[in-house]
């Protein structure tokens, strides 16, 4: 299949296009800059900006698949500026490729977009599927619009696929990459009271789950894209320690801290949300990464 990727380039994208490449696919991946190009036969880097309009249409448009993860990292400051951002690179992206799908009215084409388990809102500890409801923060607002603009191309394909992913922890990049350090230099500590849930993957499942999406061509709808069991931040905490069998020497981190360097994203570390993968578990969908310690081995050991 020719599969077309916007972020295709970033910590998700790159190893999903290696894989897809890896299966055969002929894969395009659409980049603001090609000075990385790919090492690999079966995959084109595309010049073109995915929230702008471009000649990247008309390659996308030849595809049989579009799978859409383009957006700029949540993992800063969240300046009024720098929210603008957020969104348009999110939305524009998405509206153009929705806009060009319609333009053509390709009934085989299969896309995927991207959304975030952040869908859901800040929540304590009771368990969301795929059925709860959207919160009415900053994130929520900005995964609800997101899917709002995919699902419209409903209208014109045979099968559009929402992926909610829970944090996303892979080698060399990632949440995970940002935490590292503090621990390395004994540092680490729990992010408020500790309660607050993480809900994440592991890279490596979530491949695999774009890959069962693609190949299994009945399903269609909403999917949460994290592993069966969420953790605390505490429970984080203690278990990136041991692994890296550094002390838990310092006294947790006061929210009001964190939001004095994060500004509102800040939130997103102090509260969470339980999220858990119920379709996936239903179609019998198996994790090879289903606790976090597991999955921390693998990445840091
Ligand atoms: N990683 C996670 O834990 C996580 C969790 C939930 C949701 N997600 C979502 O999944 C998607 C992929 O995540 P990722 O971790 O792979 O992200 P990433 O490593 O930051 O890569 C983002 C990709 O988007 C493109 N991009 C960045 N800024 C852009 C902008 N301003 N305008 C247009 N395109 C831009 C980049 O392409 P070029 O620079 O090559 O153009 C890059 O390939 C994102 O939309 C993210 O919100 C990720």
């Amino acid at each position: 299949m020719n599969i077309f990727i916007t972020g295709g380039t970033g910590f998700i994208g790159k190893p999903l296009s290696v894989a897809l490449s890896g299966k055969g696919h002929r894969v395009y991946v659409l980049t603001r800059s090609s000075k990385n190009p790919a090492h690999d036969n079966n995959i084109t880097h595309v010049d073109g900006d995915p929230a702008i309009k471009g000649p990247w249409l008309e390659k996308l448009m030849e595809c049989d698949v579009v799978i859409n993860l383009a957006g700029a990292s949540i993992f800063k400051r969240w300046t009024p500026a720098y929210k603008e951002t957020l969104i348009k690179s999110r939305i524009d992206t998405t509206r153009n490729i929705v806009e060009e799908i319609a333009r053509h009215k390709k009934s085989d084409l299969l896309l995927i977009s991207a959304s975030a388990v952040g869908y859901y809102g800040f929540h304590d500890d009771e368990l969301l599927d795929e059925n709860a409801a959207p919160g009415n923060d900053f994130l929520s607002s900005l995964s609800k619009e997101w899917e709002m603009v995919a699902l419209k191309a409903l209208s014109y394909v045979a099968r559009v696929i929402l992926n909610r992913f829970g944090i996303v922890l892979g080698k060399g990049g990632g949440a995970i990459h940002m935490m590292l350090p503090l621990f390395r230099y004994w540092l680490g500590s729990q992010l408020g009271n500790g309660r607050q849930y993480f809900s994440w993957i592991h890279l490596y499942d979530l491949v695999n789950i774009f890959i069962y999406q693609i190949e299994n061509r009945g399903l269609s709808g909403i999917y949460n894209c994290t592993a069966p069991n969420p953790v605390t931040n505490r429970e984080l905490t203690r278990a990136i320690a041991s692994i890296m069998k550094k002390p838990l020497i310092m006294p947790p981190v006061p929210g009001v801290m964190l939001k004095l360097v994060m500004g509102d994203f800040a939130d997103t570390l102090l509260k969470g949300q339980r999220v858990i993968p119920k379709r996936l578990l239903n179609e019998g969908y198996s994790f090879k990464f289903q606790e976090i310690n597991q999955a921390l081995d693998d990445i840091l050991l």
